[in-house]
């Protein structure tokens, strides 16, 4: 393994990517490649912690690997691969699983609100799949995980488990840092801009697609909600109009100074379209390179499979270590352990 940075982040199969996976992630991990170790997983196996039908599963897992190919990953700068092809993601999760306390879990902010409603029947795997995270990071001896501000705190606990196992079974995790974009890091739903936009959000006007067509992207960014009043500004008390406006600075790069100045004394209408024209402009040639991409699926599963096949060993290097120091398994003959 190289002396660089290890990068690492993931992104789940199911639904389909949105605005906000792109500028919260995607489009990120694309733009600081050249510089870092990079490592980017499809978790399927986070996927599966809420019903999934399986031959869809599997399709989104394709397609997915398509819009971030088309979204500028470089398989030759970073490795791009299904989580559940490398065992060992499975493996530590469980050791970490003897590490985690009950109360520990249960103040993650995911859980509490993917549970919420119907906290009895959700699975098991709703509430270990922090773990399964933390062991995504760690097997990597990953340094930085670019992640939406909805990530963060699965990250900081990664980052006490490491510290956890360190202290009591030996030096043996790199502990992990969250990066989150300065911008993008949080796009809300279009319907309702008090909750963050979600792949599981479901309604039509919820969401914009990396994917819909441009007719899509204006009925529902025309139709998005908005506050009374008729400044554009980003503020706290008008979450609707500032959503759109921080999608606007995501998508044409400018400042939020001069994205204010250049919509001072219009209105709501002007601010629509010119969201609409920018997130086009940048989706339109994203979709044609997907579509491309997606025409050739055995090209998508090779990329993926010898991309597993590389960073393999590494897993499997930090997994041993890992079932050495908690003193699973026989030891080699003779040795100490
Ligand atoms: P997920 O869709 O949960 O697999 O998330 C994939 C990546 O997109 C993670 O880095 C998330 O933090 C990020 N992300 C998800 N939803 C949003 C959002 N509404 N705004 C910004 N980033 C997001
Ligand atoms: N939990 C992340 C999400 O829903 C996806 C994810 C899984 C991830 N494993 C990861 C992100 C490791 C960063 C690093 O967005």
């Amino acid at each position: 393994m190289s002396d660089k940075p290890v990068v690492f982040s993931g992104i789940q199969p199911s639904g389909t990517l949105h605005i906000g996976n792109y500028y919260g992630a995607v489009r990120r991990w694309a733009a600081e490649q050249g510089h870092n170790f990079n490592i980017f997983c499809l978790v399927d196996m986070h996927a599966i912690t809420v019903p999934q039908d399986p031959a869809e599963l599997r399709e989104k897992t394709l397609e997915t690997a398509a819009i971030l190919l088309a979204a500028g990953i470089d398989p030759q700068r970073s490795a791009l691969f299904v989580q559940s092809d490398v065992g060992e993601h499975a493996q530590l999760a469980w050791l970490l699983n003897g590490i985690a306390s009950m109360g520990q879990l249960q103040r993650m902010t995911q859980y509490k609100e993917k549970s919420a409603e119907r906290r009895e029947q959700s699975t098991v795997g709703l509430f270990t799949y922090p773990l399964l995270m933390a062991a995504d990071i760690l097997l990597y001896r990953t340094n930085f995980v670019p992640v939406g501000a909805d990530q963060k705190q699965h990250v900081e606990l990664t980052r006490d488990l490491a510290q956890r196992f360190n202290a009591t079974f030996g030096e043996t995790f790199v502990l992990p840092e969250p990066t989150i974009p300065a911008l993008g890091a949080r796009i809300m739903g279009l319907d309702d801009p008090t909750k963050k936009m979600s792949k599981s959000g479901g309604r039509s006007g919820h969401a914009v697609g990396v994917l819909d067509s441009a007719d899509a992207i204006k009925s529902a960014i025309m139709s998005a909600q908005t506050d009374s009043g008729s400044e554009i500004s980003i503020d706290r008390d008008r979450p609707g109009v500032s959503n759109l406006l921080s999608i606007y600075i995501a998508a044409t790069g400018t400042t939020r100074e001069a994205a204010e100045q250049h919509f001072a004394g219009k209105g709501y209408g002007t601010l629509k379209r010119e969201v609409v024209d920018a997130l086009v402009a940048e989706l339109a040639p994203l979709q044609a390179r997907y579509a491309e991409l997606r025409a050739s699926p055995d090209h998508l599963r090779a990329l993926l499979t010898r991309s597993a096949t590389a960073i393999r060993p590494i897993a499997q290097q930090t997994y041993a270590d890992a079932k050495r120091a908690m003193g699973l398994g026989l030891g080699s003959p003779g040795g100490q352990e």
